[in-house]
């Protein structure tokens, strides 16, 4: 048997992003490949559509509910939620200028400020996506639980998220990879992340530990992410 090398130990991060600075830099930077990475994995995992409700859970921004806002026909409704008030507001100021043009998006999209855990928010959505949300959270088993507050029978569930790398050398290395063009702030926060995430077997245990292994999977995805996917139980 070969050195016992140990793994990278996590090292949470703030839960929300309520820098005012920090979530500007976050709402100006370019996610679209990744988030046009996110949708048309949807498309793949759930060829039927998404349903008529569909939460979006961390959505910052909301960058990525607005993808979900325009993601079918007939459209889904569709609700943001995050617990920075900076994040919120950037978000429903971009609502407000796209329904200028479009005054029909506001009937099928909200922002809504919510820190989970939250028992306040409604039940009964057909899909509950996230991107990057894990990772922030100091006990994982919040979105766990969440999952089963917020579902209905079958809801549709695909949640991504970066993924905790070997040690600090390997995380230098992504960051110089896929961050060296990022302004200070958001390379320090990417690095941060990276730090903070989880690995596939620590998701695969929380999984467990919520009664949720036989309904969700989990996997590696490139160099970075990882996804969790499936139906909860009809
Ligand atoms: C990295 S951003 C991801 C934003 C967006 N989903 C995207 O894909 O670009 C993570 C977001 O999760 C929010 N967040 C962190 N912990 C939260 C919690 N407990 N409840 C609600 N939102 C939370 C943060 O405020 C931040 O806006």
């Amino acid at each position: 048997m070969g050195p016992h090398i140990p793994a990278m130990e996590r090292v949470p991060e703030p839960e929300l992003m309520e820098g005012r600075e920090q979530a500007a830099a976050y709402a100006a930077a370019d996610f679209s490949a990744s988030d046009s990475a996110v949708v048309a994995r949807l498309g793949e995992l759930f060829p039927e559509g998404l349903g008529p409700r569909v939460i979006d859970l961390g959505c910052g921004p909301g960058n990525i509910s607005f993808l979900l806002a325009q993601l079918q026909h007939p459209p889904a409704l569709v609700l943001g939620i995050d617990g920075s008030d900076p994040m919120l507001a950037l978000a429903e100021a971009e609502l407000r200028r796209r329904s200028s043009a479009e005054p029909a998006l506001a009937d099928r999209l909200q922002f809504r400020r919510s820190r989970l855990p939250d028992p306040g928010l409604p039940g009964g959505f057909s899909a509950v996506v996230s991107n990057s949300l894990l990772h922030h959270l100091h006990d994982p088993a919040v979105l766990w639980r969440a999952l089963a507050q917020l579902g209905a029978p079958g809801c549709r569930i695909y949640l991504k998220d970066l993924r905790r790398p070997a040690d600090p050398q390997a995380a230098e290395a992504l960051l110089r990879r896929h961050g060296a063009d990022a302004p200070p702030v958001l390379q320090h926060d990417y690095l941060a992340s990276l730090h903070a995430a989880f690995t596939p077997a620590e998701v695969e245990g929380q999984l467990r530990a919520a009664g949720l292994a036989s309904q969700l999977r989990v996997a590696a995805v490139e160099d970075r992410y990882l996804e969790v996917w499936g139906r909860l139980a009809g």
